[in-house]
């Protein structure tokens, strides 16, 4: 009998370690089946995924992962990769939110640009959270990673966008406010030119009555400059370069800046004046902030060139300074819409409004710079002869 009850004990035995073997197996299926269900998520929408063991300090990422940082499958990429590649900006952001992760024990979300290692900037959207041990100790630090750049560069855009239709409308009201009262002064210029016998007043009233002209052109053309309407002029690059010469005639001497001019060109530039006149100004303008009271030497020279894309030759113009230079980041952002270093004292507007007047002109912009000891820039505007077609 006991022997038979030992039996049938047995037999239950077996029956309930293989009943439990079944459930584990079905459970470790369900349990792959899930993972690759996250995997393929995770892939779809390009999550990466990424643990550092922290004793052992490696660092382990899922292909997507890498891919959200420049990288191949089989690239490398440690931690110190990852840190590397981080924004100097953001780098305190993430040993903030990697701390907090630690101590508050709760995931840590934080957002932060990264330099792909073909130099391009990205943002990257992080969550990452802290695994502990039995005792307490953290081991593992685990996480996710998306790159959210086409959401901020959209949001950029949208921005700037913005920006621009609230520039659009209040450089209509300007126009509107200022123009009646430009006009007002301008004949008195014009009255007390004609009252006055001295002849030096005379010309001072002259050049102001001609300048105030420009900035009537400047607040009702070149600020609505999507609706330009005056007739194209035939201009010299000696006119251009005197007039913006003689208003800054002051700044230049103050600054000690010595202009340096050579002129190989007497054809004339079919143009809308007032606006190459801006183009110019603008040029000039920058190049002596960029000096600045240190003072420095100014290159401006006018020769004929062809544009190689259309085979038209005209006017190229070159304005040349020994200032500060332009580093290489900013120099890709100088003709974006409000993209000043000058704080207040600039709008950002200057270059991003010739680049589109120079493109009206069939023209073309340029630009060279160095930061280094024998600093300085060069910007190049290329004129067709018969410019302004439009
Ligand atoms: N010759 C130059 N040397 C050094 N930096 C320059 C030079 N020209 C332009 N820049 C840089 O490009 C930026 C943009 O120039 P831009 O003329 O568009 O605007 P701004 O001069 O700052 O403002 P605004 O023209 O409205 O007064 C400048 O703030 C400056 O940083
Ligand atoms: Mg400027």
């Amino acid at each position: 009998m006991n022997t038979v009850e030992s039996a049938i004990r047995a037999r239950k035995r077996q029956f309930q370690v293989r009943d439990a073997m079944a459930e584990r197996d079905r459970a470790l299926i369900a349990l792959r089946q899930s993972e690759e269900r996250l995997r393929l998520a995770a892939e779809t929408a390009h999550i990466g995924t990424w643990e550092r063991d922290l004793d052992a300090g490696n660092l382990q990422c899922s292909d997507s992962c890498k891919a959200n940082f420049g990288r191949k499958p089989d690239d490398p990429f440690t931690f110190e990769d990852f840190q590397n590649a981080i924004h100097p900006e953001d780098c305190a952001a993430v040993t903030a939110a990697l701390g907090a992760a630690i101590r508050e024990r709760v995931p840590q979300r934080a957002e932060y640009r990264v330099f792909w290692p073909d130099g391009s900037l990205h943002w990257i959207v992080a969550s990452g959270r802290i695994l502990f041990n039995a005792n307490g100790l953290p081991t593992t630090l685990v996480g996710v990673v998306l790159d959210v750049t086409e959401r901020h560069i959209a949001m950029d855009t949208l921005l700037r966008t913005e920006k621009l239709a609230a520039v659009g409308r209040l450089s209509s009201s300007i126009a509107h406010e200022i123009n009646n009262l430009l006009e007002c002064v301008t004949n008195l210029l014009y009255l007390a030119r004609q009252a006055t016998p001295d002849q030096d007043a005379r010309e001072y009233l002259a050049v102001a009555e001609r300048e105030l002209r420009r900035v009537a052109d400047i607040t009702s053309q070149t600020l609505r400059f999507h609706k330009q309407q005056s007739a194209p002029r035939a201009i010299l690059a000696s006119e251009l370069f005197d007039d913006c010469l003689s208003i800054r005639q002051d700044r230049l001497s103050n600054a000690g800046i010595i202009v340096e001019r050579r002129l190989k060109i007497t054809r004339p530039v079919l143009c809308f004046e007032g606006e190459i006149r801006q183009v110019l100004n603008n040029l000039v303008g920058n190049a002596i902030d960029a000096m600045g009271a240190k003072g420095g030497r100014m290159l401006l020279r006018a020769r004929e060139s062809t544009d190689w894309r259309t085979g038209r030759s005209g006017l190229l113009l070159t304005v040349a300074d020994t200032g500060s230079g332009i580093d290489g980041p900013n120099l890709r952002r100088i003709f974006e819409a409000f993209f000043t270093t000058k704080g207040i004292a600039g709008t950002g507007l200057g270059l991003w409004v010739s680049q589109e007047i120079v493109e009206r002109h069939s023209g073309r912009l340029g630009v060279r710079s160095r930061t280094e000891a024998s600093s300085g820039t060069v910007f190049t505007l290329f004129l067709p002869y018969e410019a302004a077609t439009r």
